[in-house]
């Protein structure tokens, strides 16, 4: 199998105070695998560790135990940085730029030659969907037009492994659907990606894999398929189905498995969300022990 794109081993981190002392618990014995070509997505609370994770992996931070591998390396390696996309929680642009200048600026720190800068830079603009605005100021856009334009900086240096914090948040439902058939199709063409958002039904859709952070220990690991079979109850799906055949159906059921047996008749849920909410209670209920790991 060929090397994990992004590694980490009993990765930890202290935050500490003025007096050095130990504050803040961060990240505890954190052990996550990214493969090449995956859609991996961290999952969490606010404050268990996310945002933390991400800066270790961009090099930003130090963690204070274990270690963390991006693209074979450690992320600390400059030459690692020009491989790697990055849309942080916020983005600061030059307000004074407009669309298209902003993307050649990033375009030049990577030294790309003109030519593939201004290639890109119509490709992205396109991509993303701000055709309209490509001449306008980015100190005038709104909240999704600036994730928009946030994604295109990221996409700018062709990058193999992509880190999107919250890629979907403030976008309207169309500008979430769009950037969701952005993802697949960045899979599609062998790209990893790593994202953190608390919008279970994008995870659902487009991670292959899941990782659930609970006050900096991981909760549960898994290929999402996988950690919501649920291998204790049968469920069934068809199209909408009349009374009567319901009906028939439940008369079956009690004649074959016992009229003890408990029948929901219902339409489909989210079922990551639900999965999410559980894990995070029964993480409160009984903290410490490591998580449920399905690789
Ligand atoms: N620079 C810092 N100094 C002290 N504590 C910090 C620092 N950065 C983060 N923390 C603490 O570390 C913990 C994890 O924070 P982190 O930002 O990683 O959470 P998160 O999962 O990204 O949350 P959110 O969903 O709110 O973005 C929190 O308790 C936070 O207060
Ligand atoms: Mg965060």
């Amino acid at each position: 199998m060929a090397s994990p794109v992004v590694e980490t081993r009993g990765l930890g981190k202290v935050f500490r105070d003025f007096w050095g002392r130990p504050r803040v618990h961060a990240l505890k014995g954190l052990d996550l695998g990214v493969e090449p070509g995956e859609v991996f997505g961290l999952l969490g609370p606010n404050g268990s560790g996310k945002s933390t994770t991400i800066k270790i992996l961009l090099g930003l931070l130090h963690p204070t135990a274990g270690f963390a591998k991006v693209l074979g390396g450690s992320p600390r390696e400059v030459k690692l940085k020009a491989r790697i996309g990055y849309l942080p929680e916020e983005s600061n642009f030059y307000p004074h730029l407009s669309a298209e200048e902003t993307l050649s600026f990033f375009g030049s720190i990577f030294a790309l030659p003109t030519q593939v800068i201004r290639r890109r830079t119509d490709e992205l603009i396109h991509l993303v969907g701000l055709e309209g605005a490509r001449r306008r100021l980015v100190g005038e856009f709104s909240k999704g037009m600036l994730r928009r334009i946030g994604l295109a900086q990221a996409l700018i240096n062709d990058p193999e492994l992509l880190i999107l914090d919250e890629p979907t948040a403030g976008l309207d439902p169309i500008g979430n659907r769009e950037v969701k058939n952005l993802l697949v199709d960045l899979k599609r063409r062998g790209k990893t990606v790593l994202i953190s958002s608390h919008l279970l039904a994008d995870i659902e859709e487009v991670c292959d894999k899941v990782a659930i952070l609970h006050e900096g220990q991981l909760r549960a690991f898994g290929a999402v398929d996988r950690l919501l079979a649920d291998d204790q109850r049968t469920q069934i799906t068809t199209r909408r189905l009349s009374p009567g055949t319901i009906e028939a159906v439940r008369a079956l059921l009690d004649e074959r498995e016992g009229a003890d047996l408990k029948v929901e008749v219902g339409m489909p849920s989210t079922r990551l969300e639900e999965f999410f909410v559980r894990t995070v209670t029964s993480a409160k209920n009984e903290p410490a022990a490591g998580g449920k790991a399905q690789p």
